[in-house]
């Protein structure tokens, strides 16, 4: 097994290129079939899903539109603690049919105070497409309607998620190997 070296922390292969591939055509085809005739909007959240929503894109079937968010956090009031926005999104959500696209679902808390804030606009449908959540990391429970893996609660790498900003290039996950 081939370990990398990553800043100060070495990971090890978890999930290989083609198991990715072949999960994501699997999704598509599912997302297809349930979603013929309604043009989606795909709203992917950067900078972690972009090669899952490139490549996820690439499967779909149907015509579908897709943009790409950033969400910043803030300092909300005491109350809410902090407070995501999305930046970039322009389109009107009003009547659409809705697809989130996220590279992960760890707490679930980001998903938590965003979900709502597009529920606002009244879309047709809100959906959640996910490629990897840790179940057992889930403090803000997120109804996930298309899901690639569910994965231990151990920090991954590759495949557009990062390490500290390094490691989003990698074909494929990698996991931290701890004590190492
Ligand atoms: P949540 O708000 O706790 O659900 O966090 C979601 C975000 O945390 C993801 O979109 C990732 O950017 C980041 N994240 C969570 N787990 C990991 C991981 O194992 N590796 C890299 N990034 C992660």
């Amino acid at each position: 097994m081939s370990v990398i070296q990553v800043h100060d922390k070495q990971f090890t292969p978890y999930i290989n290129a083609d198991k990715l591939q072949a999960r994501i055509q699997e999704l598509a085809a599912a997302i297809s079939n349930d979603l013929k005739g309604e043009k989606p909007l795909f709203i992917a959240i950067l900078n972690g899903s972009f090669m899952f929503a490139a490549d996820m894109f690439k499967y779909l079937t149907i015509e579908a539109e897709i943009s790409f968010i950033k969400l910043a956090s803030y300092k909300g009031m005491k109350s809410t603690g902090n407070v995501v926005q999305a930046i970039g999104l322009d389109e009107d959500l009003f009547g659409r049919t809705v697809v989130i696209l996220e590279d992960i679902v760890d707490t679930g808390k980001t998903l938590s105070q965003f979900l709502p804030q597009l529920e606002h606009q009244q879309p047709k449908k809100l959906l959640v497409t996910s490629l990897l959540t840790k179940p057992e990391a889930m403090k803000f429970p997120i109804k996930i309607d298309y899901l690639g893996f569910s994965v231990p609660n151990k920090f991954l790498l590759g495949y557009g998620l990062d390490y500290d900003g390094l490691g989003r290039n990698l074909p494929e996950i990698y996991q931290l190997v701890e004590n190492a």
